[in-house]
């Protein structure tokens, strides 16, 4: 390897370790992302993870939950290891499940689910609306409340419609005349 060959992964490794979060460590990929390995640590919450995070393991921790929105802040990340954690699998763990299904969909079906009861049966990727619990009626809320409005719209579209169009038969037949 030439010598700036060694400078850059030096240099590398040295960013790497000064952003890396308490419990977890970190190693500079040749490609420039991150691998943050945060296993066992006894994690109940996500640690302030490095903005080049590629890969980041998770695996046996004691995370029950995470926020919508988590991984937002982390566009390089692609894979994501969240096994053997006690997740309670209700409606705000959907952001992880959709993380993972577009991403690394084979994945969710290692992950399993602490609580509540009924969604310890399946793998949080087989879960249905009914077992996360009420996602599907706040879904159904806001679609309700949304197409009031377009009802709303379309009543004071067709009015002004109606009223342009009397008002050319109007002018048309007193022309005519
Ligand atoms: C999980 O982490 C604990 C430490 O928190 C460790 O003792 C244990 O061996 C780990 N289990 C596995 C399966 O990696």
């Amino acid at each position: 390897m030439p010598a700036w060959g060694a400078l850059l992964l030096l240099w590398a490794t040295a960013e790497a370790t000064k952003d890396c979060p308490a419990p977890c460590t970190c190693q500079a990929l040749e490609t420039m992302g991150l691998w943050v390995d945060c296993r066992g640590q006894g994690l109940t919450s996500l640690p302030a993870l490095p903005a080049h995070t590629r890969h980041l393991l998770l695996a046996n921790n004691s995370l029950r939950s995470l926020p919508p929105g988590a991984f937002d802040h982390l566009p390089q990340l692609q894979t994501l290891d969240v096994t053997q954690n006690p997740w309670h699998c209700d409606c705000s763990l959907t952001y992880l499940r959709l993380w993972l299904e577009d991403r690394t969909p084979e994945a969710l079906l290692d992950v399993h689910c602490s609580s509540p009861n009924l969604a310890t049966i399946y793998p949080l990727g087989q879960l249905t609306g009914y077992e996360l619990g009420n996602c599907g009626w706040q879904l159904q809320a806001s679609w309700a409340y949304q197409g009031i409005w377009w009802d709303v719209a379309l009543v004071v579209v067709t009015t002004v419609g109606l009223a342009l169009l009397a008002g050319l038969l109007c002018t048309a037949t007193e022309s005519l005349n």
